[in-house]
């Protein structure tokens, strides 16, 4: 029964491989777009898909007539049978050119074989866990990896503090955010006295960091995923008093991420994180860009991480299809994506390594200070300057 299932799905792929071909001849691109609406961290799926309509509406000119289709599913958090299951729809019923998106890593691997059998590029505009690139020659990757924040994280933390405990959500990316730390802090001398994983939904936030107060390390360095996880890690840290007790909060980004500054109170004050992008960075690019997003939504609105990797992931894909006039050859497309760069993103110069089709990109030192009012990640320093992500290289 697995079998014929398995060939049922084969099948229907290479039914849809030469379907794709046929609606590369046609002047609509559609882009499979998955993201998360609801479940854990849900509010971050708008994040994405507002930074790839915006980048379209200022960009469709370019594009000579071609139009784009975006055709955008809910994987409902971290759930990989879903996103599964939305990709295979996406590739075999909806004929999409490309797929892109994707919050969490589960959702990215899960996908990662269908892009591949489909012969369909896949675009990761968040998801960050190091190894998913491997996972199929189809995926570009337009966001970041943990390796990429952690370890200049852990490096630089070795020269102003001697302890440190890790607290990491219990998933791939927590585990790389861990492990890279770790490697950057001790190499630097600092001593590692705890680490921990919690479970990635609903974990006892007290009684963990009960368990790190009593430890008193210097710094607590903590990964979790962006969104509302976050404003729960600052509310139990400052609620069990271990900023009284004299302990450094530090991690990458994802901890202090730009949508959830205004919930978090003063508890994040000088919280330090590394990371690669920041609404408040002053770069031109980065001011036209959320002078933009502001005009399109909201003077209340302000876009994050994910929406950096989404607005930088849709100019790589426009740049693709004005390449290839409006006709998508997958193996193309990939070309393109591997040779890909822009010297002025919204976070500073990026571009693609050809050898992994993962994002090159500057790590800030950043600190949450009070600017105009409102908390803001403040870059006060570039503690890398052009990062290949560290794990692709140690692991060779
Ligand atoms: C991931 O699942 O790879 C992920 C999710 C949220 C983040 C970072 C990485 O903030």
């Amino acid at each position: 029964m697995k079998r014929l299932v398995k060939l049922g799905v084969v099948a229907a792929l290479a039914f849809a491989a030469t379907a794709a071909s046929t609606a590369a001849s046609a002047q609509t691109i559609k882009i499979g777009f998955i993201t998360s609406y609801s479940g854990l961290n849900g509010n971050l799926g708008p994040y994405m898909e507002r930074a790839v309509r915006l980048y379209l509406k200022q960009h469709e000119k370019e594009l000579g007539g071609v139009k784009v289709e975006l055709i955008t599913r809910d994987d409902t958090g971290p759930n990989p049978d879903k996103a599964r299951q939305l990709a295979q729809e996406l590739v075999v019923r909806d004929r999409v050119n490309l797929l892109a998106g994707v919050v969490f890593t589960p959702n990215a691997m899960a996908i990662a074989p269908i892009a591949t059998e489909a012969k369909v590029p896949f675009v990761i505009m968040n998801a960050g866990t190091s190894v998913i690139t491997t996972r199929s020659p189809y995926i570009a990757r337009t966001s970041f990896t943990l390796w990429q924040s952690s370890y200049p994280l852990g490096q630089w933390a070795s020269k102003k503090f001697k302890t440190a405990y890790s607290l990491v959500s219990d998933f791939g990316p927590g585990h790389d955010s861990e492990e890279a730390f770790a490697k950057g802090f001790t190499e630097g001398g600092g001593k590692m006295v705890g680490s921990v994983r919690v479970p990635l939904q609903n974990p006892d936030w007290a009684a963990y960091m009960q368990r790190v107060k009593d430890a008193k390390p210097d710094v607590l360095k903590v990964f979790i995923p962006a969104g509302k996880t976050a404003t729960a890690v600052m509310k139990n840290f400052s609620d069990l008093g271990l900023d009284k007790a004299g302990i450094k909060l530090i991690g990458p980004g994802d901890i202090t991420t730009d949508e959830e500054l205004p919930n978090m109170g003063d508890v994040a004050l000088g919280v330090l994180t590394v990371h690669h992008y920041s609404a408040a960075a002053d770069r031109p690019a980065n001011k036209a860009f959320v002078a933009a997003w502001k005009k399109e939504y909201g003077a209340n609105e302000t876009p994050n991480f994910l929406s950096a990797g989404s607005w930088d992931g849709t100019a790589m894909i426009v740049e693709a299809i004005k390449q290839q006039k409006g006709k998508l050859d997958p193996d193309r497309t990939m070309e393109i994506f591997k040779n890909w760069k822009n010297p002025n993103s919204p976070r500073g110069p990026i571009a693609i390594d050809p050898e992994t089709r993962d994002i090159v990109q500057n790590e800030y030192l950043r600190e949450v200070r009070r600017v105009g009012g409102q908390l803001a990640n403040v870059e006060i320093e570039t503690v890398g300057t052009a990062v290949k992500d560290p794990w692709k290289i140690f692991k060779k």
